[in-house]
């Protein structure tokens, strides 16, 4: 598909960050859909809202701007969507829920709207192992083990999910999901588990470890996960899912112990807090049928992905200072600091309350 054009939406957060560039290493032009600006040189984006029908509509469909494409070509509609655009972080959909489901839900069913009305040869659909919930000790899910969110985060993945998979059945429209478990590198918001934890150990300040910190995740470097959806938009078959998964799996608390290793900092700084409601304990994917069809599988271990990520927090503090300030504050203050008292406002009320 190279040289061909792509719409790529959400491409100013990490994602864009990492699978725009490597789309274009490999010839495609790039316009980019997001409600700011890329400051990748050369990369244009259309400032759209993908939650509001009409607007989004109008700046994808009418905008000249299928004529944005920077590549001095004339103006065509995109031959490819990737849809990266969503919400992702778990415990800000706990807290307030309606972004998530705004943003992943409605965005992703204003986008197909239009994509339907395009000549795709590709629509690529980004989720996530969360849809699967839970998994036992010592099973993996594929992609035929069934949907089952435990977040309102997860749960509006999954309802995006079955929102694109019913196009394909209905409208022959042409996509194909990735479900990746949890990223991890460069440009990541410190509102995630690893780079909370590296900008804390930046300030030595403590680690918060939810609960008994013996929850499981599979960690994916997110250049892999570039490599994962680069192979599915070339190669994935339509109407097919692909997890994409790391296979280093690994429980939080060892995660925390091997940063505070490779900081060198004391284990004085662990800090267990009060869990994540809904917490689920374990993801783990089986990735076989994204190796055996595309010839894809991880290429960064864990230990050169931590070297790497813990370095670039380290040299770009500016970056980090940036995004630790303002809402990120008085987020931090709420839920780590008054902990107890911001979930106990969440949960449910017992009966006697009522
Ligand atoms: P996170 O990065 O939020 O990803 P996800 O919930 O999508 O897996 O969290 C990764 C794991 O780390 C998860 O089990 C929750 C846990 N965690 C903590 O223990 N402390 C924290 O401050 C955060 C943000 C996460």
């Amino acid at each position: 598909m190279s040289g061909k054009r792509i719409v790529f939406t959400g491409g100013t957060g990490k994602a864009g960050r990492h699978a725009v560039p490597h789309l274009i290493a490999h010839g495609y032009s790039v316009l980019n859909v997001d409600l700011k600006p890329l400051d990748l040189p050369g990369v244009p984006t259309l400032i759209a809202d993908l939650t509001d029908n009409g607007q989004a509509f109008n700046a994808l469909t009418t905008h000249p701007t299928f004529a944005g494409f920077n590549d001095g070509r004339p103006p065509s509609p995109p031959d490819a969507v990737v849809h990266f655009a969503a919400e992702s972080h778990v415990d800000r959909s706990i807290y307030e829920p309606a972004a998530a489901i705004q943003t992943n839900v409605t965005g992703t069913f204003v986008l197909l709207q239009i994509a339907k009305k395009l000549v795709l040869s590709k629509f690529v659909h980004v989720s996530t192992d969360e849809v699967y919930g839970d998994m036992a000790p010592g099973a993996f899910s594929n992609e035929e083990t069934p949907i089952h969110p435990s977040s309102p985060y997860s749960a509006s993945k999954a309802s995006s999910d079955l929102l694109v998979h019913s196009y394909v059945r209905t409208y022959n429209f042409p996509a194909v999901i990735t479900r990746a478990s949890n990223n991890y590198g460069p440009y990541q918001f410190p509102e995630k588990f690893l780079p909370l934890l590296i900008s804390n150990l930046l300030e030595d300040k403590p680690l918060p470890i939810y609960g008994d910190g013996k929850q499981v995740r599979d960690w994916l470097h997110v250049e892999d996960h570039c490599r994962g959806i680069m192979a599915v938009l070339e190669r994935g078959r339509i109407g097919e899912v692909y997890n994409i998964g790391g296979a280093d799996i690994v429980e939080n608390i060892a995660m925390a112990k091997a940063l505070l290793n490779a900081m060198g900092k004391p284990e004085t700084l662990l800090t267990y807090v009060k869990d994540r409601p809904g917490h689920d304990r374990r993801y783990a994917l089986n990735c076989k049928k994204i190796t055996a069809e595309l010839g894809w599988q991880p290429q960064i271990t864990l230990a050169d992905g931590l070297r790497q990520t813990i370095d670039w927090y380290k040299t770009n503090t500016a970056w980090v200072a940036a995004v630790r300030g303002g809402e990120y504050l008085s987020y931090y203050d709420k839920y780590y600091k008054n902990r107890d008292a911001s979930l106990h406002a969440i949960a449910p009320k017992s009966p006697s309350s009522v």
